[in-house]
């Protein structure tokens, strides 16, 4: 992941989640405090922009931000050598569960790109199907190592500390899950995200997203998504979305932010 780019940031939190906010605040401080008519402004410009910059996730979520700014290369290995890892549910994605109880995920080889702690790829790992993890942070992977050494499906998956974008297995996936990976890489990233997708499923392969966090907050990561989002660098490869729905099992903190997308290539959608 290129963490120079995030070197256009600037340094001041409030100005990484919005420049135009900032701007706002360096004005507003222009204006003085000196009436009470304008403390009373100032209130509601103080509740404005709280309300408008983000407030929906965990406070450590600010400070992920700030090491994956100030550090351009090694910000994620930083999380999680300080253990900073909001998005960690501890436990296995529940929706994926579900596919994976019902019979309606598919079988064979398997990626997860992004894994963290891998609990999404031991839950699904069974003899019919084969789950890599991978993650860029040595740390990550030495943790879902740790956490996973007794699992009794211990041969039906592997970690692997490399990186997405680069990274050239010797053999294609039948199946790709990806769940707050795409919204942890930067937003112009996303293309090669989607052409290393491409690059790594199989023709027929399918690529499995929980979408997520599909709201309005400004700044990241995690940086907001929509489907279309996803669509727009999917579908000029041939993907197209087979089924898209809002995720009932999502977790009580992320209700109503989360869609389930399925996308396979166009030429054999109607084989689902
Ligand atoms: C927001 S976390 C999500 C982890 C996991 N999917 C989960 O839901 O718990 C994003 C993960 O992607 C990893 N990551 C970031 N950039 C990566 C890259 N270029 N290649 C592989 N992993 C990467 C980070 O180390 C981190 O563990």
């Amino acid at each position: 992941m290129r963490w120079m780019s995030f070197r256009w940031l600037s340094n001041t939190l409030l100005s990484v989640q919005n420049p135009a906010l900032a701007n706002r605040v360096v004005l507003f401080r222009g204006v003085g405090f000196g009436t009470t008519h304008r403390s009373m402004d100032r209130n509601r410009e103080e509740q404005l922009i709280a309300k408008e910059i983000n407030v929906k996730f965990k406070p450590e979520v600010n400070q992920v931000q700030e090491i994956l700014v100030t550090n351009s290369f090694g910000g994620w290995e930083k999380c999680w050598e300080q253990g900073l890892t909001p998005w960690d549910l501890g436990q296995p994605t529940p929706a994926l569960l579900h596919l994976h109880h019902t019979g309606s995920l598919p079988k064979g080889r398997t990626l997860v790109p992004g894994c963290g702690s891998g609990h999404d790829v031991v839950a699904i790992a069974c003899p019919e199907r084969y789950v890599v993890g991978l993650d860029v942070s040595d740390k990550a992977i030495k943790k879902a190592e740790e956490l996973s050494s007794l699992s009794p499906n211990a041969n039906c998956f592997t970690f692997l500390r490399a990186d997405f974008f680069s990274w050239h297995p010797s053999e294609l996936f039948d199946l790709i899950f990806d769940y707050t990976f795409f919204c942890a890489i930067e937003p112009e990233m996303r293309s090669r995200w989607a052409m290393q997708i491409q690059n790594l499923l199989k023709p027929d392969g399918e690529l499995i997203t929980l979408m997520f966090p599909i709201d309005d907050h400004i700044g990241g990561p995690p940086y907001k998504v929509s489907v279309s989002d996803y669509e727009e660098v999917l579908c000029p490869l041939g993907f197209k979305a087979v089924f898209v729905a809002d995720n009932e099992l999502a977790i009580k903190a992320r209700k109503g932010r989360e869609k389930l997308g399925r996308w396979k290539r166009s030429s054999i959608q109607s084989s689902m």
